[in-house]
């Protein structure tokens, strides 16, 4: 087969197990004989005259690069190429300069490691630029559809799981009931599957609307059963009981969820009379070195991109199905958005256990 020389970029919020992913493609490549190419901070290094990147080589990728967090290659979660927002406060469509850039590096194919929104981006690049491009999923949110599972994920939920395993004795020494808010965008999973696992006596999620009255009611049934402390896990796109959204707005006027945690936390305290404290998690759920399963699925999905490649599939995304690698149609996957399911596993496990999931 001939030598190709293939692209691999990260874009969108990072996670934990990226970097292993990257490191699975650099080996599975070299062991084909290609050559992988690394693209600086997604597609945005592809804007310049001379588009930056890195030539990844297997040595490049052993000792600590399996294990550390974050994205050696930078990436970004802003400048839609499409309406890119310029100096003086326009939009400007830039995508042609980025399939520019795609056909100066020369390359066969491109990988991209992303969530649902860049893949939307990179799908759109593809086709007008008669790009190859295989997508590899990840977010810690686990929203994206067609894959039981992205990277990320296992270790965000290792993180909080671990956030409520330390508050839960300090909870207990001070008689309060402790707030963890997790991350997790629009969909409850985080927050269900770290608050089964961490012993939650609440979990809100924004998937299933809720009164404060029922928590208050489960928090003084705790206290009642003999127990001096709770624990309550929010979600941050959880909206105050009016239905109206929290939000912090960063540089730039960009918008992030926020601020949740503290209002359920003064309510329940009006209502119950108990101590409360707030713990916001936030970003500590995606730094940090990666899980095992972390590791893992990267390292197969990133084989699996590169196979896919060398078969000539592409525009198709590596997904993780009843403990099975394959591969799906990004188009698909982009359109099947996964939010928990309210007749689901988890969410019966949640209230056979007891758990008030607020509603
Ligand atoms: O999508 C991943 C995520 O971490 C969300 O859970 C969170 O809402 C958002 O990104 C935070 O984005 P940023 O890193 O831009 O603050």
């Amino acid at each position: 087969m001939a030598k190709k020389r293939i692209g691999i970029l990260t874009s969108g919020g990072d996670c934990a197990g990226l970097n292993a992913a990257m490191r699975a493609v650099v080996h599975r490549s070299h062991i084909l004989g290609w050559e992988t190419i690394g693209l600086i901070n997604g597609t945005a290094s592809l804007l310049d005259e001379n588009p930056e990147f890195r030539i990844l080589k297997p040595n490049d990728m052993s000792g600590t690069v399996l294990r550390a967090g974050g994205t050696i290659l930078g990436t970004t979660n802003r400048g839609n190429p499409f309406a890119f927002p310029m100096p003086d406060g326009s939009l400007k469509d830039r995508s042609g300069e980025i399939v520019d850039g795609f056909r100066k590096l020369g390359l066969d194919a491109v990988i991209g490691i992303g969530g649902d929104g860049s893949f939307a981006i990179l799908k759109r690049l593809a086709e007008q630029g008669n790009i190859n491009m295989v997508g590899i999923p990840k977010t810690i949110d686990n929203d994206i559809g067609m894959t039981e599972t992205s990277i990320g994920f296992d270790t965000a939920v290792s993180v909080a799981t671990e956030a409520l395993d330390r508050l839960q004795p300090t909870a207990a020494s001070h008689d309060r009931v402790m707030i963890l808010e997790v991350m997790g965008r629009d969909a409850g999973h985080i927050a269900l599957a770290a608050g089964i696992a961490g012993g939650a006596d609440v979990i809100l999620i924004p998937e299933i609307s809720y009164s404060i009255d029922k928590i208050a009611e489960k928090i003084q049934a705790v206290k009642e059963s003999g127990r001096n402390f709770a624990l309550v896990v929010v979600s941050e796109a959880v909206k105050k009981e009016d239905g109206s959204k929290l939000e912090m707005t960063y540089q730039g006027g960009e918008k992030r969820y926020g601020g949740i945690g503290y209002y359920v936390s003064q309510k329940l305290s009006d209502a119950t009379g108990y101590e409360t404290r707030v713990t916001v998690l936030g970003h500590v759920q995606r730094g940090g070195a990666p899980t095992y399963n972390d590791r893992l699925l990267a390292s197969a999905f990133g084989v699996k991109a590169v196979d896919l490649v060398k078969e000539g599939k592409f525009g198709r995304m590596v997904a993780w199905q009843n403990r099975q690698i394959v591969d799906v149609s990004i188009e698909d996957a982009i359109k099947a958005y996964q939010d928990v399911d309210l007749d689901g596993t988890m969410v019966q496990t949640a209230r056979a256990l007891g758990i008030s999931l607020g509603d």
